[in-house]
């Protein structure tokens, strides 16, 4: 499994791609609005830092319209990837796509159960979106999705990636890793909390201050 930071803030984008921890972004309308930015100057500047798949969602609601509206984001730079949501008119625009500009990666996004997932693997999307923590909100098992999602891609052969996405602490990111997801995107903050331990911060300080006492020169 690797990681995509699920954020549309510069800095934070910056600081995890050259910490080497992230191999791409996803951004969603939520998130860019958060930030108050023109969208695709947004995605310019992102695709200045990040040299691997940066997710960004049309705003289209039918198929023709969110088509154009990927064509156009797609010209951003090469490794835009489009996110488009799992309704029949998005899975249209990403049957489309497929045939027609293949060269165009898709995200269907807002997966909440394995037959959706399937269903947009079939119309030919490059990657799936399945919602844990939006579905653990509504007392359901959101890694159980990711889990019958892997499986099922495994079985049929599918070469769909999926996202494990709306990722909320690290044991989520943890039990999508075992269950075989191909990425999760995780918040900024849950980023960090996977890489830190006080046992580390305590261990790198010991081995200092042992070294220190010693007198050895560094
Ligand atoms: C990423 O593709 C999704 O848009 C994102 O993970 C949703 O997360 P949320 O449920 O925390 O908004």
């Amino acid at each position: 499994m690797r990681f995509f930071l699920d954020s549309a803030n510069v800095a934070e984008i910056r600081e995890a791609w050259e910490g080497g921890l992230i191999a791409g972004v996803t951004t969603n309308p939520s998130l860019v609005a958060g930030e108050g930015k023109d969208f695709h100057g947004l995605l310019k500047v992102i695709a200045g830092i990040v040299d691997g798949p940066i997710s960004a969602e049309v705003l289209a609601t039918t198929a023709e319209s969110m088509i154009v509206e990927a064509r156009v984001l797609a010209r951003i730079s090469p490794n835009i990837v489009v996110k488009l949501p799992v309704t029949a008119e998005g899975l249209k625009a990403a049957r489309t796509l497929a045939t027609e500009n293949p060269q165009v990666a898709t995200n269907v996004t807002l997966v909440f159960t394995p037959m959706q997932a399937l269903l947009a693997a079939r119309a030919g999307a490059d990657y799936v979106s399945p919602f844990v923590g939006r579905l653990d909100d509504i007392g359901q098992d959101g890694l159980k999705l990711v889990d019958d999602i892997c499986r099922i891609f495994a079985l049929h052969d599918l070469s769909c990636r999926v996202i494990a996405a709306s990722i909320r602490h690290p044991v989520h990111a943890l039990k999508a890793a075992l269950l075989g997801a191909h990425f999760a995107t995780v918040p900024f903050a849950v980023l960090r909390q996977l890489l830190k331990h006080p046992l580390t911060d305590a261990g790198v300080e010991r081995f200092l201050a042992d070294w220190n006492k010693s007198g050895l020169p560094r």
